[in-house]
């Protein structure tokens, strides 16, 4: 069955990017000349994937009219000649079909989930965090796309992470059934240190089937309060199974000020126009370091 939708949940109240997110929600602020939501949403387009359901929250309208049209812009940049600005704008108004999903509080990614159930109804779906970016040749959402065809299964994307971090992620435990896919024989949720030898941490990409609801009605609130989707993952697992995948690519948590700068540098450096005279400005910081 050819997966459709996208669920990007924005409903986050983004606390660890204060200040800057007090009024602004974090997947609007730019990584480079885009925001970062926008990279997520063009990597599910590259995927095959036009439908996108947003879950959002009070103070993220910024995010919904960043892909909605908009006239009175259109027609100004018309008005003015100033065609490759409207080529830009037009492009963004058209990438994705959006539906938008309330989350009326924060409880937790699980949660967020739950509220798309009625949109989503009986289809295999995908979600991919909007502060969650991935660089790679090919979309890592395209990738694990690939995966679900062939295994029929919920897939998570993991990347190896530092041992002595592994305790700030979901880790899953398996087996290698070829290369880079893992059946999850174990999820555990932000382990405490030498409690697993896995270093494989479960980053903001799934592949989900609709059963997924079915789990989240029957999890209770876990770690902070919140209904954790690691938690629901682990009840999927064990009732039908659950496949993880070491995508190829480079992740970034965007919605972290280290993981933002990292992302900022390596598409600053990636850029066509920019990054030739970024490269060398970097080599001139690097001399006085
Ligand atoms: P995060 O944990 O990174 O988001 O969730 P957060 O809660 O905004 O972050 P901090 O810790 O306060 O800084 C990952 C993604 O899930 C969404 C967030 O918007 C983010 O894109 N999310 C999280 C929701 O939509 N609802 C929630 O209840 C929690």
């Amino acid at each position: 069955m050819k997966i459709k939708k996208a669920v990007v949940p924005v409903a986050g109240l983004g606390t660890r990017f204060l200040p800057a997110t007090k009024a602004i929600p974090k997947e609007m602020l730019t990584i480079v000349d885009r925001p970062t939501i926008q990279y997520i949403v063009e990597e599910v387009v590259a995927s095959g994937i036009k439908e996108v359901v947003l879950v959002t929250a009070s103070g993220k309208s910024a995010i919904e009219n960043h892909f909605d049209y908009s006239f009175e812009l259109e027609t100004f940049l018309a008005q003015k000649g100033k065609l490759d600005l409207l080529r830009e704008v037009k492009h963004i108004s058209r990438l994705i079909d959006v539906v938008s999903v309330r989350q009326k509080e924060p409880l937790g990614l699980g949660h967020a989930v739950m509220v798309t159930e009625n949109v989503i109804g009986e289809e295999p779906f995908v979600v991919v965090l909007g502060d969650d970016l991935v660089d790679a040749e090919v979309p890592c959402v395209y990738q694990m796309l690939r995966v679900f065809e062939k295994y029929q299964e919920a897939v998570v994307a993991v990347q190896r992470v530092p041992m002595e971090e592994t305790h700030r992620y979901g880790i899953v435990e398996g087996e290698e059934l070829e290369d880079g896919v893992f059946k999850v024989s174990r999820l555990i949720e932000k382990p405490a240190p030498g409690t697993t030898k896995s270093n494989l941490a479960i980053i903001g990409r799934y592949v989900l089937r609709p059963e997924i609801y079915d789990c989240l009605h029957r999890t209770l609130p876990g770690v902070g309060g919140e209904i954790q989707l690691t938690d629901a993952l682990d009840m999927l697992r064990k009732e039908r199974a659950l496949y993880a995948y070491e995508f190829e690519g480079r992740r970034f948590d965007a919605g972290d000020k280290f993981g933002y700068l990292q992302a900022t540098v390596n598409f600053a450096l990636e850029h066509p126009e920019l990054g030739a005279r970024f490269r060398k400005f970097l080599k001139e910081v690097a001399k006085g370091l």
